[in-house]
């Protein structure tokens, strides 16, 4: 065999070797809190007992976790229906951010207290939850997502897991109606949805188009409120179900703002 294709080979069977073992060895996510139990503990933590906190609790996560701010599964409430006895609620009764996740866990499963994921983690609180609230459990997500890789299901799909949920309503029998059509492209096949203003492509890597079109702010300059499932822009790169502004836009388009976000003038 040649020489400089057997290098070759020990070197990417070394590089190999060392991803694996960084796979392998990189720690779960679990929280590594020793030393610091007093930040938040104001007695003697014990299990299974009440314990006292120096702050509230969505404050004390919220210090690490800026992501949980905007565009998030409310806290701060009282539950209006009965919730599961798995799930925590603060001295006050109300929800916050261990409700949903212990921060004790020591897998990786995103800390959270149900074994439950997508919508049926929704419903865990949220019986019947797609029928009843409109929206609420619709995206089966609970905070705002920047970007996530696809999947070996959504690999050959057109539109991301999120809005295929939302189409369910919106192609007009229950929701307003969101109008889609199939546009072929010259390179890669996408749908174009129309609203009752505009129309616009959905569907696309956002990645690839902004690196063909420098009218397009770079992937990693977006506001992390705009949200591109499986890579792709879709209805919840536009719109979130927790947002307060109208029409439910992850921001206002006040002045074009949404616009202006993606397409740099
Ligand atoms: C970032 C804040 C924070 C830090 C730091 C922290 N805890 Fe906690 N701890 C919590 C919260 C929130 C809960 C959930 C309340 C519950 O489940 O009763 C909790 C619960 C517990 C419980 C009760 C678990 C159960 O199943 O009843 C124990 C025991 C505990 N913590 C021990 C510790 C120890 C020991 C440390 C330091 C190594 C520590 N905690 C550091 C926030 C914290
Ligand atoms: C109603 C349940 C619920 C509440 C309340 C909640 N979360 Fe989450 N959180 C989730 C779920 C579900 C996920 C898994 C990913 C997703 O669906 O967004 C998650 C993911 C996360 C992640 C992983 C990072 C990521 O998005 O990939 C962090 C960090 C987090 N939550 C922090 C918080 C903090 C801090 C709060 C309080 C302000 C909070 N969460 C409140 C359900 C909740
Ligand atoms: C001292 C900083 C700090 C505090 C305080 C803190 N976290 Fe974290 N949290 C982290 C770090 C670091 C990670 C590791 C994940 C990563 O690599 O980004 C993490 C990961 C997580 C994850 C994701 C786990 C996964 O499987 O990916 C959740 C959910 C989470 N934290 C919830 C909470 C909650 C709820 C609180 C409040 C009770 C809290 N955190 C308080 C630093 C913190
Ligand atoms: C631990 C219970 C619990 C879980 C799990 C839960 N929710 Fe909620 N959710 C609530 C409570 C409590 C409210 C406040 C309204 C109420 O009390 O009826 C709420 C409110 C909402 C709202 C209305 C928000 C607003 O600002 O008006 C939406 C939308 C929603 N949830 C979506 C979801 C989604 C999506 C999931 C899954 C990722 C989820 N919920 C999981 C308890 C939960
Ligand atoms: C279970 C059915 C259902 C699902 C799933 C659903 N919607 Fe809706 N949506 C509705 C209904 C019904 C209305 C009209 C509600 C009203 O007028 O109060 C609506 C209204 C809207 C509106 C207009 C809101 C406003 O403020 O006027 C927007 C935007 C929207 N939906 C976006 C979405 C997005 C994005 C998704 C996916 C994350 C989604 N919907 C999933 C049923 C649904
Ligand atoms: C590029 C951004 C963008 C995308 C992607 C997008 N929307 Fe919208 N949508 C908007 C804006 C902006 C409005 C405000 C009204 C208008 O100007 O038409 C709107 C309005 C709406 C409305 C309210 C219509 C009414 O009758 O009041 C619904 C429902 C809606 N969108 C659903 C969807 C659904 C479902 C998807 C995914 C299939 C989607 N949108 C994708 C930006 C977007
Ligand atoms: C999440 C990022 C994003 C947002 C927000 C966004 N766009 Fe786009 N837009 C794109 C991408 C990606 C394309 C496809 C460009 C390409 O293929 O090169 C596109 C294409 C277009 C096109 C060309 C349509 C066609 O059929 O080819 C128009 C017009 C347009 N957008 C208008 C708007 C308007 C108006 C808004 C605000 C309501 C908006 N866009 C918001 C990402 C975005």
């Amino acid at each position: 065999m040649n020489k400089r294709l057997v290098a070759l080979l020990a070197v990417v069977g070394a590089m190999v070797l060392m991803l694996s073992s960084f796979l392998a060895a990189r720690p779960n996510n679990a929280h590594d809190f020793s030393g610091r139990c007093e930040s938040c503990h104001l007695t003697s933590p014990r299990k299974g007992q009440k314990n006292i906190f120096t702050m509230d609790i969505d404050t004390l996560c919220i210090e690490c976790h800026e992501v949980a701010v905007k565009n998030s599964h409310p806290t701060g409430m009282v539950p209006s229906m009965k919730i599961p006895e798995y799930y925590f609620l603060d001295w006050q009764g109300k929800l916050n951010c261990a409700t949903c996740h212990n921060p004790h866990a020591d897998d990786s499963k995103m800390m959270l207290r149900s074994k439950t994921r997508g919508r049926q983690f929704c419903e865990t609180c949220h019986a019947g939850g797609v029928l009843l609230g409109g929206h609420v459990a619709a995206s089966g997500m609970a905070h705002t997502k920047n970007w996530t890789p696809p999947t070996q299901e959504s690999f050959g799909q057109i539109l991301d897991r999120v809005s295929l949920e939302c189409l369910v309503c919106h192609e007009g029998s229950v929701g307003p109606s969101a109008d889609v059509q199939i546009r072929s492209g010259s390179e890669s096949q996408s749908l174009s949805y129309a609203g009752p203003g505009f129309s616009h492509p959905i569907g696309i890597d956002y990645g690839k188009a902004a690196a063909r079109d420098r009218q397009l702010r770079p992937l990693d300059d977006l506001s992390p409120l705009i949200s591109l499932y499986e890579g792709k822009v879709g209805c919840a790169s536009c719109h979130n179900q927790f947002s307060h502004e109208g029409d439910m836009l992850v921001f206002s388009n006040r002045g074009s703002a949404l616009c202006l976000e993606c397409h740099i003038k």
